[in-house]
This record gives C-alpha cells, structure tokens and sequence, in this order.
C-alpha cells in the first residue's frame, strides 16, 4: 500500500464538499439523475436485469420468484443502480467508505434513501460481506478513486458467486484528466483488448494478476472503459487467517501515518 492510503485520505474533504454541494443544489448540473436517485423504490438498470436472468438458472427461489443479491461498491450516498425487479426478489446492497458522511447527509436532507449505504472500502469487501454471497457486483465510477483497484477487483471477485458477474464502468485515464487530485489516483484503460491499471508509478495488466479462473470482456465507448467480469473458480484460501492479520497491520500503519501526516 505504500503511502497511497496516507494519500487517499486527503481525498475525503473534496468528496464531501462535492456530496454536500450535491444534496444543497439539488443535484449540481444533473437535476435529473438527482430526481431519480432520491426516489426510495427505482427499477434496476435494465443491463443489469438482463444479466442476472441469464444467471437466473442456479439462483435459489422464493415466493415463486429467482432471489438475486445485487452489490453495488462505491455507490455513494445514494447507489444509482435502482433496487426492485418486477420478476424477481432482489436485494440491493450499498458500500462505500464514506458511509458515515453520506448517511448524515440523506438524513440532514429528509431523503429516505431506498437502499442505505453501508461502510465497506472495495479492498477489503470479504470483510464486511459473506464470500460469494452475490450475484453481481457493480461499481461505477467509484473504482478509480480507491486506493487499491487491483485489490478491489479481487475482493469483488471473493464475494461474487462462481458464475457470477462484476460490472466496472469509468471514464477512461480519469487520473490524468483530474491530475491526480483528489481520490483520482488510478488511470483505467483498454490497451489491445487487455484491461489496463495504471499511474506514474505502476502499470497492472488486470488479468495477469487475477487469482481465480475468469472470463472477461473489457471495452471502450466514448473514453468510457467497461469490464465484465465472470468468476469461474473459487477461491483456495477461503478461511486464511495469516492473511486477514498482515493486512491489519498495515492498515493500523497507513492510518496513524495518515493522521500523523496531517
Ligand atoms: C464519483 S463517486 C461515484 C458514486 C457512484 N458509484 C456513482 O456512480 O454515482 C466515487 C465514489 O467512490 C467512493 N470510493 C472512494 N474510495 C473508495 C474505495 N476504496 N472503495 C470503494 N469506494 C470508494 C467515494 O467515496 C465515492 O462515493
């Protein structure tokens, strides 16, 4: 992790100002996608829809109906992705690492949000969630602000189910376009069809890293990269423990240091 968590935590305020403006203005420049989100019941995004039918054979059934559980990592204070399937109980479950702020905020503003954001960062989601315990993962512009994506990405493939999908949706290199300020220390590319992370330091090709058998599809539209992702083994180190203890430690490091830093 090196000092990038000392780093990241110096992105908090810029992305409370911009929450706080958000909620005060109704919005900013985006009234509509403002009106949509503070709606407490919202149809998921069709995409999403149609995805999880085509999982929809090995999902459990209740009331006559497939049960799909839907994460949707670094979703903010209000997750965009909507919440009910006419034809299927679906459970929408928020996280990001700014929970705290962001449940102030709803309720300062009388919203009801439909789905509350929990605290969870993407790099340590097995911490919070059951492993392989979801039928999709979503995260949309979200992944690129944390402090470690690659991380991030295999922490979504721990809570994914085998046959299960993880979507990831950003503008393309948003690092070099906010010049590293803020959360914005991850460039996410498509270079020759190869999913691409990097920053002036470091440069990951994401499928050389990922420790379970996969299939992906990584493509560009508009400077916007999406990748889908399927996880087609499971993990071998499920209960790993020395693992859990190394990366406390570090974590207990990063904090005082970036407190210390202040
Ligand atoms: C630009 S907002 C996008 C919110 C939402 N996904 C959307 O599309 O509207 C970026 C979000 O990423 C979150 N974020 C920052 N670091 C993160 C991390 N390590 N893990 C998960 N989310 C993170 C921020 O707190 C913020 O809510």
């Amino acid at each position: 992790m090196d000092n990038i968590f000392a780093l990241w935590t110096r992105g908090i305020e810029s992305e409370r100002g911009f929450w706080t403006r958000w909620f005060e203005t109704k919005g900013l420049e985006w009234p509509d996608d403002y009106t949509e989100r503070v709606r407490a019941q919202r149809e998921l995004d069709p995409w999403l829809q149609k995805i999880l039918r085509e999982s929809a054979v090995d999902a459990p059934v209740s009331n006559g109906k497939p049960r799909f559980r839907v994460l949707d990592v670094g979703a903010g204070p209000l997750s965009k992705i909507g919440n009910f399937m006419p034809d299927a109980d679906l459970e929408v479950v928020a996280a990001d690492p700014l929970a705290f702020i962001y449940s102030d905020l709803v309720d300062r503003h009388g919203i009801n949000p439909g789905v509350r954001t929990q605290f969870a960062p993407a790099e340590d989601l097995s911490v919070f969630f059951t492993p392989s315990s979801f039928d999709l993962v979503h995260c949309s512009n979200a992944l690129d602000h944390s402090f470690e994506p690659l991380r991030g990405i295999i922490e979504m493939l721990r809570v994914v189910k085998v046959g299960g999908t993880i979507i990831l949706g950003h503008a393309r290199n948003e690092a070099e376009n906010e010049k590293y300020e803020g959360f914005h220390q991850h460039n996410f590319d498509v270079d020759d069809g190869r999913f691409i992370i990097w920053n002036k330091k470091e440069r990951v090709v994401v499928e050389h890293e990922l420790p379970v058998e996969f299939e992906i599809q990584n493509t560009m539209n508009n400077h916007y990269v999406t990748n889908r992702i399927v996880k087609r083994s499971e993990f071998r180190d499920r209960d790993d423990c020395r693992r859990r203890d190394e990366r406390l430690r570090k974590i207990y490091e990063q904090v005082i240091r970036a407190m210390s830093d202040r």
